[in-house]
């Protein structure tokens, strides 16, 4: 097995003094290769601060983050960044695609961040865009899409760069129920193709698609549905 998300005796603090919050307590996680979680919990629990950290945004308070093999603490913003290119795919609740900008050229973002050719990163995007049923969609700008396909450009752009990690923050959140679906469909069907998939949700029926359930609360591990046992 290859532990891909490890964090080890993690803890994050907001602020000082009075006003100090311990947004997570102490916590302890491993992630293998392939593992398809959801991580649950009320709204202050812990969850974005948790997300912040796998996603290599923020480094912690206190104790270890290795992402990929990589402790977050011993890299440069550089590298860091790179990590983050490299290694993960971000789908977010608002989607957060570029406006006024087409769906291939949204697609392509991450590309030339890593420095392809604008022709090279398009085509790779028309391709991933083909695999996500949008092929006809390619030119179209966010307005000119409905939620579910809006979401499905930003599970391209985050499949294009080939991450090991999808993470995605109430994919589902802004959609009616029928898109929804279909996103958790090609999550799942993600997943089936060897992707290690952590989303954060609130909806049981979403966290139920999961293999595993971590549920949080005042920035602790209360249960880890996949040991089955209270921690
Ligand atoms: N940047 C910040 N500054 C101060 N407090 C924060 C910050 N981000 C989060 N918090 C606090 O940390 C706790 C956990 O927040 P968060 O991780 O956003 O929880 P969740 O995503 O589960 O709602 C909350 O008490 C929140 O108010
Ligand atoms: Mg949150």
């Amino acid at each position: 097995m290859n532990a891909v998300v490890e964090i080890q005796n993690v803890s994050k603090i907001y602020g000082a003094g009075d006003s100090e919050v311990k947004a997570l307590d102490n916590v302890n996680l491993t992630i293998e290769e392939n593992e398809f979680v959801a991580i649950v919990g009320p709204s202050g629990s812990g969850k974005s601060t948790m997300m912040n950290l796998i996603g290599c945004l923020d480094k912690p308070s206190i104790g270890v983050v290795k992402i990929a093999g990589q402790d977050v603490d011993k890299l440069n913003d550089v590298n860091l960044t790179q990590l983050r290119n490299y290694a993960i795919g971000f789908v977010f609740q608002q989607f957060f695609l570029l406006a006024k900008t087409t769906a291939v050229d949204n697609v392509a973002t991450p590309l030339l961040y890593r420095g392809l050719s604008s022709r090279e990163a398009r085509e790779k995007s028309l391709v991933m865009l083909g695999k996500l049923g949008l092929a006809d969609r390619s030119d179209h700008e966010p307005t000119q899409l409905s939620g579910g396909q809006q979401q499905r450009v930003a599970i391209a752009r985050a499949l294009v760069t080939e991450p090991t990690i999808i993470l995605a923050d109430e994919p589902t959140g802004a959609l009616d129920s029928q898109s929804g679906e279909q996103v958790m469909n090609l999550l799942q069907k993600l997943h089936q193709e060897g992707k290690t998939i952590i989303l954060i949700t609130h909806e049981s029926e979403v966290a139920n698609r999961a293999h595993r359930r971590i549920t949080l609360r005042d920035g602790r591990i209360v249960t880890d549905d996949k040991s089955g046992q209270k921690v």
